[in-house]
């Protein structure tokens, strides 16, 4: 994560706009560390400033960083020069980086924003070298083709492979969290090819209970889930957790197109598992707990740091800030396996509002927030 250490930081006035980027609001210092709201581009996240044996350390705060390097470097610098003294040490380049290309999505604000307003939306989850992604986008240009990848190399690639397709976006974040992002019915259809089988440690497998339910509530009725594996331990496993829906099982099966891993599987004359299921009756979802209404007043009073562990879910504020007329929460949520966090801005008799990401009302972290209610109103 880029960053750097300066010796001095000058009074922060704010708001104030430095050429795209904007600093709009600070918390007030606690524990060392004050919070920076940033806005560059449409897209936005803290600045965080750590004051420690007199000096500071500057850095994009984990939870709110994007896909968008450049801009996170671009905002960094604007902050250097406009209020910092005595650089100690840079970690961050800006002229190294290149901007990302106009098909690489900032943000899984912008991901969701971005699938919302498609028709015929599809996502692949780790394309890895991309064959899947572009041979889908080129065959079927009404189709659109989101691609979720965390390894950084293979975006970029991929990114500039695209480049004359109009139909694909690719986002660098963990699909299992930005998938809760995303609002109920809006996918066609889901690709897992070649998920690593992580036999060993299966929690971070893709597949989980939760990332089923996410893909029956994402998913618009008939839309499919496909996962193409090497493993058949992946293959079962998969099919176990997604049995009751409709469903497909096939045994080297003939594939539209061979990707970097299968091409390697097939050279060792393994065998190839699809399993295909697809989400007939959207009725079956909990639609009364989807609809509840999670925002409500916090009461000040109450305000304080909880942590709560239930049957299948947690809950934990971790930092609550101060800001001029607002305190700022940030707050941990949902399912132990893929856990959410936020940033509430809430305001004395008024509805807090999520910063940055809007809530994903799964129904693990709709039970967080049924808790939080509890505690807080
Ligand atoms: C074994 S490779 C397969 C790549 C490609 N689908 C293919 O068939 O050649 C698995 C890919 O999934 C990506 N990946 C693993 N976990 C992920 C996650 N939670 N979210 C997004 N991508 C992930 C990895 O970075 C890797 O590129």
């Amino acid at each position: 994560m880029p960053n750097f250490k300066a010796k001095y930081i000058k009074n922060l006035t704010l708001p104030i706009s430095v050429g795209e980027v904007e600093f709009k609001f600070k918390t007030k210092t606690q524990l060392g560390k004050t919070l920076v709201y940033t806005s560059i581009n449409n897209s936005s996240f803290f600045i965080e400033l750590n004051e420690k044996n007199n000096e500071f350390v500057v850095k994009i705060d984990k939870l709110t960083k994007i896909t968008d390097l450049a801009l996170m470097q671009k905002a960094l610098e604007a902050f250097e020069k406009t209020f910092c003294d005595e650089i100690i040490s840079k970690a961050y380049h800006y002229n190294k980086f290149k901007e990302l290309a106009s098909n690489v999505i900032s943000s899984p604000k912008d991901f969701k924003e971005l699938i919302n307003s498609l028709d015929n939306a599809y996502l692949e989850i780790g394309f890895g070298s991309g064959r899947h992604l572009l041979y889908q986008a080129k065959n079927n240009p009404q189709n659109t083709y989101i691609g979720i990848e965390i390894h950084k190399p293979s975006l970029i690639q991929v990114s500039k492979l695209a480049k004359d397709l109009n139909n694909i976006y690719l986002l660098d974040f963990d699909a299992r969290i930005a998938i809760k992002e995303l609002n109920n019915s809006c996918l066609n259809g889901i690709y897992l090819h070649f998920p690593v089988p992580w036999d060993d440690a299966p929690y971070r497998r893709v597949v989980s209970n939760e990332f089923k339910n996410e893909c029956e509530r994402v998913l618009k009725e008939n839309g499919f889930f496909e996962l193409r594996s090497d493993s058949l331990m992946y293959a079962e496993y998969t099919k176990n957790i997604f049995s009751d829906l409709d469903y497909d099982y096939f045994k080297n099966k003939d594939a539209r197109i061979i990707s970097k891993y299968e091409s390697r599987w097939l050279k060792m004359n393994k065998d190839i598992y699809d399993f295909v299921c697809y989400v007939r009756n959207k009725k079956n979802l909990n639609q009364e707990i989807i609809n509840q209404k999670i925002n409500f007043k916090i009461n000040f009073n109450k305000l304080n740091f909880i942590k709560h562990i239930d049957e299948d879910f947690f809950l934990k504020i971790s930092r609550i800030y101060e800001c001029d007329n607002a305190k700022i929460i940030q707050i941990a949520y949902g399912g132990f396996d893929t856990p959410s966090s936020s940033y509430l801005l809430c305001k004395e008799n008024e509805e807090f509002e999520f910063l940055f990401h809007d809530f994903c009302p799964n129904t693990l972290n709709l039970k967080a927030f049924i808790k939080l209610k509890e505690f807080l109103q």
